[in-house]
């Protein structure tokens, strides 16, 4: 285990993880479609770290020099001991944030996050109407969700939403920002879908048109200049419908490490679909050599593992060759480039994917939600 890549640690220039993300449980109350989480997440929230464990965690990485921490999941208020990592977090001096659903969020619990020093609350919204909302995450949570924002903005906190943008809420955007207006958002992401996880298993259904794309980014720029300073609206633009890829998680093992509901340590959220990568776990492997020279931290560092057409692109730097997980998951080989590039010979694959997406008959087919049990269609108006 202790081998390095082929020498190739060597000739990288280690940088040490500012990021730290702890996936502190995989269970959640929603279902939602486009979960990023691994689509055999039931295999890993049996065994999940104790408090003790977590704390353990986030001083060895404060020790590395990890300074933010998102503390997400699954839902991380299923757990009773977060108020007990927030505080501890804020002890060590992290800048700390908390990523919700707001299934859970109390006032006795939010006060408790206040007293420990928990900084940032980002909560997922999911459209303005009751019934998409309640559909894509095949729950009734709706109006729980404007209370929570609410009890967000009550309590100080800057008012941070984050809604993921597909084909079922794309052509609201507009009615969406003024519904964060309206709930005092200081902070709003529309996060277009990427494809991965259950958002990959659902992705013909998912991905909008690119002229719905290109309506709700104008419609965008039309509230951003309405408002002005007083929210900002980050547009994140889904790389299927880019020609570049992007720097995935900033370069592997570049800034972010994520330490998983079962202790496994992840330079990037669906690594695990790779092949071949033994992941190290904090039950048996410090964070230290984890970041430093496990095998599966080193394997896709900085450039040398490339191939063509990566090695000999004058864009490799800026874009490491995109995401190894995309290109696995889309081409199985994740060595080759990001299809997403149009100099890989897998950008057909993204081509096809765009086309399938402007067939209007696939919004009829049946979505696969988180559970496995419950996929359905969505019929207007229907609010079971
Ligand atoms: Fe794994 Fe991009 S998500 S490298």
């Amino acid at each position: 285990m202790a081998q390095l890549n082929n020498g190739v640690a060597a000739s990288v220039t280690q940088k040490q993880p500012l990021w730290l993300l702890a996936e502190v449980t995989y269970r959640c109350p929603l279902h939602c479609a486009f979960c990023y989480n691994p689509t055999d997440y039931d295999k890993h929230t049996k065994n999940e770290l104790s408090t003790e464990q977590w704390i353990s965690a986030l001083r060895d990485a404060r020790k590395m020099g990890a300074i933010q921490l998102g503390i997400s999941g699954g839902e991380p208020l299923l757990r009773d001991d977060i108020e007990d990592i927030v505080a501890e977090a804020h002890k060590l001096g992290y800048y700390s944030n908390l990523i919700t659903s707001g299934v859970g969020l109390t006032e006795k619990r939010i006060q408790a996050f206040k007293e420990g020093g928990l900084d940032h609350i980002q909560l997922s919204m999911h459209d303005v109407t009751e019934d998409i909302s309640n559909f894509i995450t095949n729950t009734r949570t709706f109006e729980l969700k404007k209370k929570v924002a609410a009890m967000i903005k009550a309590h100080g906190y800057p008012m941070v939403l984050n809604v993921v943008i597909h084909r079922y809420n794309i052509d609201q955007v507009d009615k969406i920002l003024e519904m964060a207006e309206a709930l005092g958002a200081d902070y709003v992401e529309l996060a277009n879908t990427q494809y991965y996880g259950w958002s990959l298993v659902n992705r013909d259904q998912l991905m909008p048109t690119r002229e719905q794309l290109n309506r709700a980014e104008a419609a965008t720029n039309a509230f951003r200049e309405r408002v002005g300073n007083k929210m900002k609206v980050f547009f994140v633009v889904p790389d299927y419908f880019s020609d570049r890829p992007k720097k995935c998680m900033n370069g592997w093992g570049e800034v972010f490490m994520i330490v998983t509901a079962n202790g496994d340590v992840l330079p990037c959220h669906s690594a695990r679909v790779l092949p071949g990568l033994t992941f190290p776990n904090v039950r048996e492997n410090g964070l230290e050599w984890a970041w430093k020279e496990s095998p599966a931290f080193n394997k896709y560092r900085g450039m040398e593992w490339m191939k063509e057409p990566c090695r000999s692109c004058s864009e490799k730097e800026n874009d490491l060759g995109g995401c190894r997980c995309q290109s696995y998951l889309l081409s199985g080989d994740a060595e080759m480039a990001d299809p997403v590039c149009t100099k890989s010979p897998n950008r057909h694959l993204i081509d096809e994917a765009l086309l399938n997406s402007q067939k209007p008959f696939l919004r009829e087919q049946p979505i696969i939600f988180r559970t496995d049990k419950n996929s359905k269609k969505y019929v207007e108006g229907d609010k079971e």
